[in-house]
């Protein structure tokens, strides 16, 4: 098999029901320039057939960044005394995705730390307060729960959830995450889709000790969810963390990861991460022109923004609210692509079932 030609390895990944891992593994060892330009036009002809040209924004809302957990990589790890802490009011969430309606954004996304401190009645009048004023889906983004908080969401009018698994390698998930558990977070992702979300996930790539193995199967992993949404972002160290001080994720291998997963899992939405744009230099315009179809924008307002700080030098901390529509415009255009201001619901709900 390793003798296959890239042309041959990457249709298989693209009609196996599911991909072999050594096919998935040897497209990320590829570094040829040849190679990879197989590898981005292919995920980019897949993208281009499954979703078309329109990029959705997703307009998010980081209202805590409170957070009771210790994840190795996350600057609001609750071991992290030099942050401050700060709770958005109900008036300020709602002004703010006031904000992203009229801008045309027809997703807000609700994320937060996981913080022990917002209820759940609070956030169930949250969503209903959004969605009685705004036409706007509704996906949260704040982590474990009981499940019944998750089914209390769902009936006060919430769409979407994403929950990343961030490794699918029980012993890299275990390292990483302290006091939590593997089982415990497919659980949650079970009990979303149960629920009636839809679920998206994702992982982080170059998390140290990840092998490119722990990587494909990874891809895989997407696959055989047939997630809605999959966000892949490169790991950036974060000073106050037991991360500190280790090497960043290579956007190039973010950017394999992408196509890949573009690849097998046809039309999942995939954003082109903030954390891609966050590497010194921004590669998001590179993520969309290798597979990924959303943006998401940031709709925090600026005192909150520099707050909520899961890894340093965050892309668009100080640009008033309100520029990265103008920005996405502009990124949009230099790839002849354009801004889809519609809801951007799940592509999976079209016939395209490629559960297995
Ligand atoms: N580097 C990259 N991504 C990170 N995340 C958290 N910390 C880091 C980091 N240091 C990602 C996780 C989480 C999302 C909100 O941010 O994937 O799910
Ligand atoms: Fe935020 Fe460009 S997307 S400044």
């Amino acid at each position: 098999m390793s003798m296959s030609k890239p042309e041959d390895i990457l249709n298989r990944i693209y009609d196996q029901a599911l991909p072999e891992p050594a096919d998935l593994e040897q497209a990320l060892s590829w570094d040829k320039p040849q190679e990879l330009e197989r590898l981005f036009n292919f995920a980019d002809t897949v993208r281009k057939e499954y979703c078309g040209d329109g990029i959705i924004p997703r307009g998010i809302i980081e209202f805590s960044n409170f957070c009771d957990k210790e994840c190795s990589y996350c600057g609001l790890n609750k071991n992290n005394r030099k942050l401050g802490r700060y709770r958005m009011k109900a008036e300020e969430v709602l002004k703010s995705a006031g904000h992203l309606f009229s801008c045309g954004i027809r997703t807000v996304v609700l994320q937060s730390g996981e913080d022990p401190g917002s209820d759940v009645s609070w956030l169930a009048e949250m969503i209903k307060q959004i969605k009685s004023q705004f036409a706007l889906s509704i996906t949260l983004c704040v982590g474990e729960r009981p499940f019944q908080d998750y089914r209390r969401w769902k009936d006060a009018g919430a769409d979407r959830y994403l929950l990343k698994i961030e490794t699918s390698d029980k012993e890299l998930y275990r390292q990483m995450h302290p006091g939590m558990s593997f089982e415990q977070r497919i659980g949650c992702l079970d009990a979303l889709r149960e629920s009636g979300y839809q679920v998206g996930s994702g992982n982080i790539v170059g998390l140290p000790g990840q092998s490119r193995e722990s990587l494909a199967r990874d891809i895989l992993f997407f696959k055989q969810n047939n997630f809605d949404m999959i966000g892949i972002g490169p790991f950036i160290a974060h000073q106050e963390t037991r991360l500190a001080g280790q090497p960043k994720g290579q956007a190039l291998l973010t950017l394999k990861v992408l196509a890949l997963a573009r690849i097998a899992t046809r039309n999942a939405h995939l954003p082109a991460t903030t954390a891609l744009g966050s590497l010194g230099e921004d590669y998001r315009q590179e993520g969309l022109k290798c597979g990924a179809n959303v943006l998401m924008p940031n709709f925090t307002p600026l005192p909150y923004r520099k707050l909520y700080e899961i890894y340093p030098d965050k892309k668009c901390v100080n640009e008033p609210v309100g520029a990265c529509n103008f920005c996405m415009e502009q990124m949009a255009k230099q790839i002849n692509r354009f801004i889809d201001y519609t809801k951007g619901d799940s592509l999976k709900f079209k016939g395209v079932t490629l559960n297995v």
